[in-house]
């Protein structure tokens, strides 16, 4: 079969079609884009019209399509009741999802016993782990994972940890946060990872949220040059939940570096060799709870609508969301999306560059590819470490075949030229996916010609942490890829785009609105931990009757859909949803700042960059001392992630006649556009001037 991947044309009017266009002719490119004709020989979908009957299958006979993959796991007890039941309409009632309730299953059994017992694939590699440094790499196979997983599982049994009771992880990319989270899968806790870049008031925040009375953390992670002491920052947030009255009563910490860590701050005492700050109270090192401990751990059986695990994400007040998501539906879902999404195959090598302490490495690092009994690379370190041609001197270490990541570090890696991909044989690769954000077409073509040597599909993936798994994507090989767009949805997703009002839009093209989703999907969050009334307000208030994903959005005439960003006061950094809200609370903490405010700007790799104007107390001079300390300030509450790339001195800042912040004209400013459009409405239209002679270069 030929498989041609052709680059439709239409929807010339949208703007970054327009700019994939004509940069296309720049490089004098074709606008056909074909792919290597043996690559999806066998592919689970072989044609669009393959693609419409699954779709209008799974939407039209939920039970049918899901039950069939179901079926493919193992249930303990099968449910009886309704496969899928819910309200997604607030006039109705309370909102609710239930996927398979009553339904008895196990998650970790089902990536690690299952794998091992049923299908036979024990010796199968599931992760060959890639250190920081290039000397630095381990393998561990579906067994070996399988007994360290019921180890850790005995230990935390030992510990007290039962099912329903919450566990912290805040860890680097190292096996043992694998381990961790099936174990904690296996005896039915709930896991609630933390982002190892997050400051330790962000730790400390989400453990109280959580109610978490165990941390398990590493003295350390390495990211390239840089070492995260990991250890120190876990000592500071458990003090403060003991502050705020949550007693932890346990800290297990992986050995992970050999370097000494120095931490002039800590009151604790210095463990044993002397190393790392240590409270012999609560502290304990992982391998020495591990001798001696049974590898065999009988599951606990989880009703399929039981909570699996709390990630917890921005939301438009500042304070972040604990996204619930349960058993039963998020494996299914996960499962099927990584299995569809990059046409997965026994024989593949694949990798997602994400970090497992976002919601991409929680599906496509964990979940996701082990229920599926993927081979994947884990890869702890940097893109750019030692230099620049480390991510596919990675891909061609393993021969990778699926690759996935983030269009941010595509832009990053195109600074550094593309002799350093070229250097590495890539002929492996198949598919590479992209998630995060839009895709610009710049970085869309640099991807599919330069990294995929146009032989590749281009998977462009819209979803969110709240969805679980992929809503919007393509399918290898199959769906017509536009550069910029995720194109068509994924089976049993049904996304609509609405007006201001709420009202549905009927017609095909739609130049702009809002995605919502009609019905619910397994993967998709139950709630928000202990607080389903924000949960209600956040997703479904707005647009009565449908999940709101919270994005702008477009439809073309051939129905792709094309994310135009974010409707909320949320900003999209590096693919990394910050709360404007939430790094303006952390700037006014500061005794010498008046008021301030935030919003993105157009950042050449981040996509989106922090700009903050900042109002001084009076008397207060502006000065550099100063933006250091705002800079620190916000490391400090939310973690390094959030640091701002400007912060500039604004004595006034643009208001409307009832005080309200006019971001409009600040975005403007941030971006150096001086079409600021009407300022009439200004209560002192003269802070606009004001701020553009402050801008720094
Ligand atoms: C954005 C990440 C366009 C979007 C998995 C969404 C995207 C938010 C894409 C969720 C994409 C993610 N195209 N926009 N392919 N993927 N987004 O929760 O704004 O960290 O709402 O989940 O990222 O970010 P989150």
């Amino acid at each position: 079969m030929e498989s041609t991947i052709e680059i439709l044309t239409s929807n010339k009017n949208h703007a970054i079609f327009t700019r994939a266009l004509s940069f296309t002719e720049e490089l004098g490119t074709n606008l056909l884009f074909k792919s290597n004709p043996d690559s999806f020989k066998n592919a689970h979908v072989t044609s669009m019209e393959q693609y419409s009957s699954m779709y209008k299958e799974s939407i039209e006979n939920p039970e049918k399509f899901w039950t069939n993959i179901a079926d493919d796991f193992f249930w303990k007890y099968k449910w009886t009741g309704k496969f899928m039941d819910y309200n997604f309409d607030l006039s109705k009632g309370n909102i609710f999802v239930k996927f398979m309730e009553g339904g008895k299953t196990n998650i970790c059994y089902n990536v690690l016993d299952r794998i091992v017992n049923e299908k036979k694939l024990g010796d199968k590699v599931a992760f060959y782990w890639e250190g920081n440094e290039f000397s630095e790499s381990k393998k561990y196979t579906y067994s070996d994972l399988l007994k360290e997983v019921c180890k850790f599982a005995n230990v935390l049994k030992e510990k007290g940890m039962k099912k329903g009771d919450r566990v912290a992880i805040y860890m680097p990319m190292i096996i043992e946060l694998v381990v961790a989270m099936l174990a904690c899968a296996r005896i039915g806790a709930i896991h609630s990872i933390v982002f190892a870049g997050f400051s330790a008031d962000s730790l400390a925040d989400r453990m109280i949220d959580g109610q978490c009375s165990i941390l398990i953390t590493a003295d350390g992670g390495r990211r390239g040059t840089k070492e995260l002491d990991l250890k120190s920052v876990a000592d500071v947030a458990i003090a403060e939940c003991t502050e705020a009255g949550l007693v932890v009563s346990l800290c297990i910490v992986v050995k992970n570096i050999k370097t000494n860590l120095v931490d002039e701050c800590s009151s604790t005492k210095r463990s044993k060799d002397g190393t790392t700050s240590w409270n012999s109270n609560i502290d304990v090192w992982w391998h020495d709870i591990m001798e001696n401990v049974n590898d065999e751990c009988e599951c606990e059986w989880m009703d399929a609508e039981d909570p699996l695990f709390i990630l917890y994400t921005s939301g438009s007040t500042g304070k972040p969301k604990g996204v619930v998501h349960t058993v039963g539906g998020y494996m299914i879902y996960t499962a099927t999306t990584f299995k569809f999404t990059f046409d997965y195959h026994n024989e593949d090598i694949y990798w997602c560059t994400a970090d497992i302490g976002w919601i991409t490495g929680h599906s496509y690092i964990v979940y996701g590819p082990m229920a599926n009994g993927a081979t994947s690379v884990l890869f702890e370190g940097l893109p750019i470490y030692p230099d620049a041609g480390r991510m596919w001197s990675i891909c061609e270490k393993y021969r990778v075949s699926k690759f996935y990541t983030a269009p941010t570090a595509i832009r990053l890696l195109m600074k550094y030229g593309r002799e350093f991909v070229k250097k590495y044989d890539r002929s492996s690769l198949t598919v590479l996916g992209t998630v995060g954000e839009p895709i610009n077409p710049e970085a869309w073509l640099w991807y599919y010609n330069v990294v995929g040597e146009e032989r590749c599909y281009i998977v462009d993936t819209f979803w969110q942490t709240e969805t679980g798994g992929h809503m919007i994507t393509g399918l290898p090989g199959v769906t017509p890829m536009k550069p910029g767009s995720a194109s068509l949805p994924f089976f049993g997703v049904v996304p609509a785009i609405v007006d201001e009002e709420g009202k549905e839009y009927e017609k095909t093209i739609v130049d702009h609105g809002f995605l919502v989703f009609k019905q619910p999907w397994p993967g998709m969050m139950r709630t928000l931990y202990n607080n389903h009334s924000r949960y209600e307000s956040a997703y479904f208030e707005r647009f009565k009757g449908y999940y709101c994903a919270g994005d702008g959005c477009n439809r073309d005439e051939d129905s792709y859909y094309w994310i135009t960003g974010r409707i909320d006061d949320l900003m999209n950094v590096s693919g990394h949803l910050l709360s404007t809200a939430q790094i303006e609370s952390a700037l006014i903490e500061h005794s010498s700042v008046a008021e301030a405010a935030v919003v993105g700007f157009n950042h050449s790799i981040k996509g989106t960059g922090i700009y903050c104007f900042v109002t001084p107390k009076n008397g207060i001079r502006f000065c550099d001392a100063l933006v250091s300390e705002l800079n620190e300030k916000v490391r400090a509450r939310i973690g390094p992630i959030a640091t701002p790339d400007f912060i500039q001195c604004a004595p006034g800042l643009p208001k409307t006649r009832s005080g309200k912040i006019m971001r409009r004209i600040l975005r403007k400013i941030a971006d150096g556009d001086r079409d600021v459009g009407d300022t009439t409405t200004l209560a002192d239209p003269n802070v606009v001037e004001e701020l553009f002679k402050n801008k720094p270069n």
